[in-house]
């Protein structure tokens, strides 16, 4: 079925401990395309979604999944097509989404791979705004935060795959809206075409310069800090806290690369008694019960023009470590994907 095809795959070759990651933490080689087995499917990969929890899978630290092993495919999903089906329960030129990791083809059982009715949606949403990081958005912000109109938000990695969808939804609302970012055209993006009310530039700045930036946009306090980075900002955010705030720990790429020392710091105990406030760890997978809900009114939204959304994309599955690393650092002008073949026909 698949003639010639070879599956040139990406594998961890080294664990960056304590240090960033390098392209030499990778190896990318060329091996036989898998057969399926009774009950799977071979998929072709179409899109690689690349996101900041895969530096946590390259850690042996403890967290919610466990790490890639070294000479292990990088885990990943995609949105792949069905090649040869061994299941009645998919055909060939189906697509699916599926944790086919960084390689260009797998062998997975069907029951694995869920079939996308695309209804007009490039197929590459489903792994952004309709997918993993846009229901982080959609039900962190409104199941875990709650907003209520006139109340002030502010979101960290604003202009990021999962930032530009809460501050959105979060407009939606009737909130207002402050985003911090790292590159003057980020800034740009997330007020001009995003719609947020601010966005502070917070690269080179310590939490004390960030507090007062955010002390002057926002007098009443923060309500809702929607934390995506920890470091400095989530310092600054403490500092500012209103009334009954509520802050949602929804990632923390700040420290991604010193997961395996402890992260100590100011300590908010005191804050969070002063101002009755909430902090609370959210974690996506915990939320599958709303993916419909999320996907029905996220699509809406796309539909009528009220959610835009970026993506950045590289070419080719050798292109993700390069692609990764520079996510990581900031260079992502939207959501990283990776593009890794055509639809067929
Ligand atoms: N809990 C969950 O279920 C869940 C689900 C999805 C994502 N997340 C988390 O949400 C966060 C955003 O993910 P995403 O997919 O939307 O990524 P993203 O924002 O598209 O890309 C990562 C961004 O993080 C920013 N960044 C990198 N180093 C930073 C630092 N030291 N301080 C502050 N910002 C830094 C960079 O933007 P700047 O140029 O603005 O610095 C970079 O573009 C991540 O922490 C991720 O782990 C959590």
């Amino acid at each position: 079925m698949t003639g010639a095809a070879r599956n040139t795959r990406v594998l961890l070759a080294e664990r960056p401990l304590n240090r960033r990651v390098r392209e030499s933490d990778f190896k990318i080689e060329t091996a036989a395309v898998p057969e399926p087995r009774e009950g799977e499917v071979l998929l072709k990969t179409l899109w690689l979604s690349l996101d900041p929890y895969m530096r946590g899978r390259m850690s042996p630290a403890r967290s919610y999944a466990k790490p890639v092993e070294i000479g292990e495919v990088m885990t990943g999903e995609t949105v792949s097509e069905v090649v040869v089906s061994r299941s009645p329960a998919l055909e060939p030129g189906d697509v699916v989404l599926a944790r086919a990791g960084w390689q260009e083809y797998a062998a997975l059982p069907a029951a694995e791979a869920e079939r996308i009715d695309p209804q007009g949606m490039p197929l590459s949403y489903f792994l952004g705004v309709l997918g993993m990081p846009g229901q982080t958005a959609y039900c962190a912000l409104l199941g875990v935060g709650q907003p209520k109109p006139g109340e002030t938000v502010l979101i960290s990695a604003a202009s990021g795959a999962v930032g530009q969808v809460a501050g959105q939804i979060a407009k939606l609302r009737g909130c207002r809206v402050i985003g911090t970012a790292g590159a003057a055209d980020k800034v740009a993006y997330v007020k001009d075409v995003l719609g947020f009310d601010h966005c502070i530039d917070y690269k080179g700045k310590d939490a004390e310069a960030l507090g007062a930036e955010l002390a002057a946009l926002a007098p009443k306090g923060i309500d809702i800090y929607f934390d995506n980075v920890g470091g400095a900002v989530h310092d600054a955010a403490m500092a500012n806290l209103a009334l009954h705030g509520r802050v949602i720990i929804v990632g923390a790429i700040a420290i991604y690369d010193r997961l395996e020392t402890p992260d100590t710091g100011i300590r908010w105990n005191r804050q969070l008694l002063v101002k009755r406030a909430r902090m609370e760890g959210f974690l996506v997978w915990d939320w599958r019960h709303q993916t419909q809900e999320f996907r029905r009114d996220v699509s809406q939204w796309l539909r009528e023009g009220k959610i835009r959304y970026k993506q950045d994309v590289a070419e080719g599955i050798a292109a993700a470590p390069r692609a990764f690393i520079g996510m990581l650092a900031g260079e992502n002008r939207g959501k990283q994907l990776v593009r890794v073949a055509a639809q067929a026909g």
